[in-house]
């Protein structure tokens, strides 16, 4: 038992640094180093983070090791510096950054030979510290996919293109209203946020079938819905004024119809995709051009983890079994959202689809901490952030990895932001 957990724990470990290396090795030290968006760091700086993260919980902490670097942690700390600042920090170069994680992940491994998964010690308690790192890489290797996306220049990731529609989609799913229990107290490597497990009373509900494609979108776009601000929420449409906001990220004006910048290539918008690229005053508009609303947050989870049949919760929307690729398009599998209906094996048992992979998908609520929520293993992990301007996420996107999404995870960034993978789907209340 033991010994299966340290080889899964060290499969997640290194299958997560292929990523890492992949999404660096493809690009120069010029690119490594430069700042693509004032909104994100080097890729470098991402790099050697992980590594610091790595070092500080699992070769400090869990293995009580001497530092390896102690030097660089204020540099890497993402409390202290902005984003924007990160470039003029005297950073570790590609090559010593690639150095740094290589020897940390050494002694990681060597901590993860010796360690005794003990119970009582909740830090290592089902390999917990090792998990928490496994997300945490994986968090940044979304982040620099997202600097990848806002990369100029000619293309360098590949990837095959996401399956095709094996079945309309359309319309709405009527969600029972009662009980279920939302969040988890056993899911090992569940994040302080998403625990305790907890009882909520959801009164009935409609929810979309499928995230808003952006034919959907589109639709919004040519009734003139940026410009009308009916729509807009009194802070959206400040926003959507300050910043010229005339449709999602990326997506480019072009006389033939619209255009998409994604990873370098650009090609018309599809219609039949989730959209993706919008910040969350414009998923508000659009729900209320639309008739709806947002799904709040115990809306959306009910949908993905409330089985009808037993009233239990469930891990994914298809039952407790980890994602395949059969379920969801999770894990930069494929470099953008799979069109809606491309997964029937990953749809909840009432027929909601593609909750899990494709987009974020933003819900009203604001980020709070469930009630019995206690901070672990340390506050600036979630703590910090409850009740900040921010608006939740749930759901993963096609950049988001497996070991870092369940029905349970929850995101959250400001309602501005849309240089993430974020969509929506709509719900509405039931009359
Ligand atoms: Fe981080």
């Amino acid at each position: 038992m033991t010994q299966d957990l340290r080889l899964t724990i060290a499969a997640e470990l290194e299958r997560t640094r292929a990523r890492t290396a992949l999404l660096t090795d493809a690009v120069d030290d010029t690119d490594l180093i430069r700042q693509h968006s004032p909104l994100m760091s080097p890729l470098v700086w991402d790099l050697a983070h992980v590594g610091n993260q790595e070092e500080l919980w699992l070769v400090r902490d869990v293995g009580g090791r001497d530092p390896v670097r102690q030097d660089i942690d204020e540099l890497y700390d993402a409390f202290k510096h902005a984003r924007r600042d990160r470039p003029a920090l005297p950073l570790l170069d590609p090559g010593q950054a690639r150095a740094y994680v290589a020897q940390v992940r050494q002694k990681a491994l060597d901590v993860l030979d010796r360690v005794r998964f003990e119970p009582d010690r909740r830090l290592v308690d089902n390999g917990f510290a090792f998990g928490m790192i496994v997300q945490h890489e994986q968090q940044h290797d979304e982040t620099m996919l997202s600097t990848h996306q806002l990369r100029a220049g000619s293309p360098v990731l590949t990837a095959p293109a996401p399956p095709p529609s094996a079945a309309p989609v359309t319309g709405e799913v009527l969600i029972p209203g009662g009980r279920f229990v939302m969040g988890t107290d056993t899911d090992p490597w569940a994040l302080d946020n998403e625990r305790p497990a907890h009882t909520v009373d959801v009164p009935a509900f409609r929810i979309d079938a499928a995230p808003v494609t952006n034919a959907q979108y589109l639709a919004f776009i040519d009734a003139g819905g940026y410009d009308d601000p009916r729509w807009w929420s009194p802070r959206g449409w400040e926003h959507r004024n300050n910043a010229g906001l005339q449709a999602p990220l990326h997506w480019i004006r072009d006389p033939g119809g619209w255009l998409y910048r994604r990873f370098g290539r650009v090609e018309p918008v599809r219609g039949d995709e989730p959209v993706v690229h919008v910040c969350w005053f414009e998923a508000e508009a659009y729900a209320a051009w639309a008739g709806k609303r947002l799904p709040t947050e115990a809306e959306w989870e009910k949908a993905a983890r409330w089985d009808p049949a037993t009233g239990r919760s469930r891990r994914f929307p298809w039952g407790d079994d980890p994602p395949g690729p059969e379920h969801a398009n999770l894990g930069q599998r494929h470099l953008a959202p799979a069109p809606v209906g491309a997964y029937p094996g990953g749809a909840s048992p009432l027929g909601v689809h593609q909750l899990i992979g494709d987009v974020w998908e933003w819900v009203s609520s604001g980020f709070e901490a469930y009630p019995g929520f206690a901070a672990f293993p340390y506050r600036e992990y979630s703590e910090v952030f409850f009740g900040g301007d921010y608006r939740v996420l749930r759901g993963g996107s096609f950049g988001t990895d497996r070991a870092a999404c369940r029905g349970t995870f929850r995101n959250w960034d400001h309602p501005i932001r849309r240089q993430i993978f974020s969509g929506f789907r709509c719900a509405k209340d039931v009359a």
